[in-house]
């Protein structure tokens, strides 16, 4: 049965660990849910959450109503291979990406290696386009299941007929419901090492032990973020409970969980300024910060 609850924390469901409280909670249990949520809020602006991975809620009051994709969690394996050796996995919005990448990795089954070490969910994956040196998300996809949030229905794309961008998958008034991915056989201990390989290199380099929300700003084409807000002299810099990583320039660590939301914004805007005037760019979030209200396709 569909939930809806009031006034839930959700500094707790995302990985920073910052923002206020919703008015209302919305956890379908499956598609069909999904569909009749999005349905019952049209015109109402809905936000939709994932593993709340990238993104950073208001202090205070939430109005709009948040939509989490927590429970649709169905991920099936086809190991029936067809006449090209390729193996179809399909995966509800909200599977974690670490369990289904282990579990393919597990079944020998190769093209998710590059993405160990990422978290959140399939939904969040996808509409970020997620990824990292080894490539994007939406390489893989073969076909989504979208629900319309101007009509509540659900509506099928195939991968090539989504305009994926970096960090982006580039559309705008639907709600993930599902995505089928096309994968290929390959030998368990050699992506195992591949993946080992992915993950120590992340944790050399990225704060994976402190709450963040990722990489706070997108690559500029041709350059790197973190290594602009380095050179600009901003590691360690603190506002409240926010410092800029002292690991990787390009996180914002909630270092002793007491950071506002105020605090983190605080300390983009400084960022960006600075970067700005060192280096002359300006750069663009690749976080997801929430609006209290938007218009959307959703208001008409
Ligand atoms: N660098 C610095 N100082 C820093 C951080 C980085 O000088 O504080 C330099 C590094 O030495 C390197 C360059 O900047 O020469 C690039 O850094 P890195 O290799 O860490 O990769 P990145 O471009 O910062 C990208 C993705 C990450 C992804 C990694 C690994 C973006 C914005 N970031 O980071 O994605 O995990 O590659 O594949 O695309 C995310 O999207 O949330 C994210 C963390």
């Amino acid at each position: 049965m569909t939930g809806v609850a009031s006034d839930y924390a959700l500094a707790s469901a995302t990985s920073i660990g910052v923002g206020g409280s919703a008015r209302e909670l919305w956890t379908p249990a499956d598609v069909d849910e999904l569909c009749d949520v999005v349905g019952r809020l049209r015109g109402r602006d809905p936000f939709f959450l994932g593993g709340g991975c990238n993104t950073l809620f208001p202090d205070g009051a939430f109005e709009r109503p948040v939509v989490t994709t927590d429970r649709l969690r169905q991920l099936d394996i086809h190991t029936s291979d067809d006449s090209t050796g390729g193996v179809r996995v399909r995966a509800e919005a909200g599977v974690r990406l670490d369990g289904m990448v282990r579990a393919t990795l597990e079944s020998g089954l190769e093209g998710f290696e590059h993405l160990v070490g990422i978290p959140g969910t399939v939904g969040g994956a996808i509409v970020m386009n997620a990824g990292g040196k080894g490539g994007s998300f939406g390489e893989r996809v073969v076909e989504v299941g979208i629900v319309s949030l101007a009509s509540g229905e659900l509506e099928r794309r195939l991968g090539s007929e989504i305009p994926w961008r970096y960090r982006s998958w580039g559309l705008e008034g639907y709600a993930v419901a599902w995505a089928e991915f096309e994968l290929r056989r390959g030998d368990v201990a050699e992506l195992r090492r591949r993946a080992k390989e992915t993950f120590h290199a992340k944790n050399r380099v990225q704060p994976l032990a402190h709450a963040s929300a990722g990489c706070i700003f997108k690559n500029p084409p041709g350059d790197s973020a973190g290594a602009l807000i380095d050179r600009s002299g901003l590691k360690g810099l603190r506002r409240g409970g926010a410092m800029v990583s002292e690991q990787h320039a390009n996180f914002i660590v909630n270092i002793d969980g007491t950071a506002s939301a105020a605090d983190v914004l605080e300390l983009i805007a400084i960022v960006r300024d600075r970067v700005q005037e060192q280096s002359g760019v300006r750069l663009e979030p690749e976080i997801v910060i929430a609006e209290a209200s938007t218009t959307t396709a959703a208001d008409a």
